[in-house]
């Protein structure tokens, strides 16, 4: 700040001189920000099997639907009749979402996955409720291999989360669930294929099981990719479903965000969702507020918007025959990555052979023979310019590798993934300590996991080194 201007502050709001902010150059600033750019990764610069996050290519066709002035202008708090266009997109995508999920009606609102599973266990009480049991249905069921969003939201919403094991072969152990079962059980939630990338076959008698119990059946949605046109969760029996709209229907995200998990809900349940919904009655499209026992509102205005828009054009741009190619390749690439590391030999494939989306692998053998950690492969990897996957989860695997490789990668990058996963094996015997203090060539070395995600020690503002 000048001195002038600084002078023309009155006294009594004046600290002890002009603040201390940097004083640069444009040159300077844009070259700061392109540096900064350059040090981080996207799926815009390469693979990025980040398994459970469906990292997928986002196309920028989408990102054209979205930043328009037309959108960018409009308010949430506009009147009914000058939004219509904005309006008659959220109706029809709930459509499109409903005939997706073979649900009857969804609610665009969540904010994220998660957003989404509290607002599913928030219809299950309501509807728990409404039927007087809310008192003694206080039990929530996840299998073991599940999410760990699942059990938290369970438990936000005032539920005990009650565990059911996965049997030998991967798959919620039905006999375990039988026994878990009872007049106490208001639920249970369930991500199908479930994180080891296992479709879970006995899914209608699971939903049999949970139904003739009164309870009702959760469709944790966020592993839909491999599934998109080909079966519904709606046809598999569940009663309520989310949908990861910034996984499945791409869009930008990690991080923390944004993201969209809209609800949808079999019939029965409607009358639980929260308002307003998007209605259309012929000739004009509304705020429908009209739902009797509304759970309330659950977020401001319609949600992620913007998300919604990009999940739309995503949608109309590929059609139900581009929506199914979508899951058959992203099956099959995984397939090809899953096929080709086991043919090494070096990495263990826990569980049963057969996966979708994404499959964990145990570095346990690497583990006990060298040293190395499933988290020092994944650094090393970075070096190679190849993002990491997912490691330590599920817990149900030793030294977890979880990968997941979406339907944009070319065959060049599933060999580079392929590669990396070999090379880094192979190092591991030759050089341990090579792989445990990786990685060695980022712009960030080796950081301290714990401390970085320690919110108490995060320096967030800037700070001039000459002040005091
Ligand atoms: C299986 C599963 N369930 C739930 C979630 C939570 O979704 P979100 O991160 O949008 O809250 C994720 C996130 O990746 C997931 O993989």
């Amino acid at each position: 700040m000048g001195e002038d201007l600084w002078k023309s502050v009155p006294d009594s709001l004046r600290r002890d001189g002009p603040p201390l902010l940097p004083e640069l150059s444009e040159p300077e600033v844009i070259r700061h920000f392109v540096r900064l750019s350059q040090e981080n990764y996207s799926p815009d610069l390469g693979i990025y099997p980040l398994g459970s996050c469906t990292m997928k290519y986002n196309p920028k066709a989408s990102e054209l639907a979205v930043q328009t002035h037309k959108l960018e202008k409009l308010h949430p708090e506009q009147d009914e009749s000058t939004v219509q266009g904005i309006l008659a997109v959220l109706y029809h995508l709930d459509g499109i979402l409903t005939e997706i999920t073979g649900m009857s009606r969804m609610s665009l609102q969540p904010a994220a996955g998660a957003h989404g599973e509290y607002l599913g266990c928030l219809i299950i009480r309501s509807y728990h409720k409404s039927k007087g049991e809310l008192e003694t249905r206080t039990e929530m069921i996840v299998p073991d291999s599940a999410h760990g969003t699942n059990p938290a939201s369970a438990a936000m919403a005032g539920f005990k989360v009650v565990v059911v094991p996965s049997n030998s072969d991967g798959m919620v152990d039905l006999d375990a669930l039988r026994k878990a079962v009872g007049s106490h059980t208001a639920g249970l939630m369930i991500t199908n294929p479930n994180t080891l990338g296992i479709f879970e076959k006995g899914v209608l008698e699971i939903a049999k099981i949970v139904h003739d119990s009164g309870g009702l059946l959760y469709y944790d949605g966020a592993n839909f990719n491999p599934l998109l046109g080909k079966v519904r969760p709606g046809d598999m029996g569940f009663d309520i479903v989310h949908l990861n709209l910034h996984k499945t229907f791409a869009t930008p995200h990690g991080g923390g965000g944004p993201g969209a998990g809209p609800v949808g809900v079999t019939k029965k349940l409607e009358r639980y969702l929260p308002v307003p919904l998007i209605g259309f009655d012929g000739k004009k499209y509304f705020y429908d507020f009209n739902v009797p026992d509304t759970v309330g509102k659950i977020r401001a205005f319609h949600g992620n918007v913007g998300i919604l828009v990009r999940a739309y054009a995503y949608i109309l741009s590929l059609g139900s025959e581009g929506l199914k190619s979508v899951a058959e390749t992203a099956v099959l690439n995984t397939n090809y990555v899953l096929a080709k590391i086991l043919a090494s030999g070096k990495f263990d494939l826990p569980f049963s052979k057969r996966r979708k989306h994404e499959f964990v692998l145990s570095a346990k053998r690497i583990n006990d023979k060298t040293g190395v950690r499933a988290l020092d492969i994944a650094k090393r990897m970075l070096d190679w310019g190849v993002h990491a996957p997912t490691v330590y989860f599920p817990q149900i695997v030793d030294e977890a590798m979880m990968v997941e490789t979406a339907e944009t990668e070319s065959l060049r990058d599933l060999d580079e993934l392929v590669e990396a996963f070999l090379k880094a094996a192979e190092e591991a015997e030759k050089d341990p300590q090579l792989l445990k203090e990786a990685p060695h060539y980022t712009s960030v070395t080796r950081i301290d996991d714990v401390k970085a995600s320690h919110p108490k020690t995060l320096t967030l503002h800037w700070k001039n080194p000459a002040a005091k």
